[in-house]
């Protein structure tokens, strides 16, 4: 897809106002990565780090995640990383519905452009929107769903993960299931 589209995009969403977190970002953080992957993280919305420095999943769970990456033997610059909401709620508080309502429109363009084979939804509120809105992580995390063109799957929000060490395992093995998916798609 074309630089102009995603020039345009870009564009777009740094004069958006559509809700009030546009008047309180330090950075709007975009989305970072592979325009062309196959696989594609959607988190939750930016931290402290990531509203700095304009870059999602660059604090403590971002840094996390890249541990699982690098685990899997999946290159971070061969994904694309991107957020419900690409503005920072203050002080890390969850997304409001209306903000997500605001925001989604944005990503879904992206996923769009990126035409993603794998969605990898991090943790339960990107869940609950990009999947379904009763999704419960602890039951649901590592199973593999259809939907359109896409293959969709949630695993537990890193941030969790460094809160509860004993999901470190379903972790590991959610993300060793999504590398064999990748090359199992890769290779058809
Ligand atoms: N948590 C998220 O959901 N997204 C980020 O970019 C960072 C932390």
């Amino acid at each position: 897809m074309s630089e102009e589209h995603w020039n345009t995009l870009k564009t777009r969403c740094e004069s958006c106002q559509s809700c009030p977190l546009g008047k309180t970002r330090t950075n709007l953080v975009f989305g970072v990565g592979n325009r062309e992957a196959d696989l594609m993280f959607v988190g939750e919305a930016p931290g402290q780090a990531e509203d700095e420095q304009g870059i999602p999943f660059v604090g403590a769970a971002g840094k996390l995640l890249d541990r699982y990456l690098f685990a899997v033997g999946i290159p971070r610059e061969s994904v694309y990383i991107a957020n419900i909401l690409k503005c920072r709620p203050p002080h890390n508080r969850d997304p409001l519905p209306e903000e997500e309502d605001a925001c989604i429109g944005h990503l879904r363009k992206q996923v769009k452009l990126i035409q993603p084979k794998i969605i990898v939804c991090l943790g339960r509120i990107s869940a609950m929107r990009l999947i379904k809105p009763d999704f419960r992580i602890t039951r649901e995390h590592g199973q593999f769903i259809r939907k359109g063109d896409y293959l969709m799957t949630a695993v537990y929000h890193p941030a969790a993960l460094l809160r509860d060490a004993s999901k470190k395992e379903d972790m590991l093995l959610d993300m060793e299931r999504i590398k064999q998916q990748l090359d199992l798609l890769q290779s058809n």
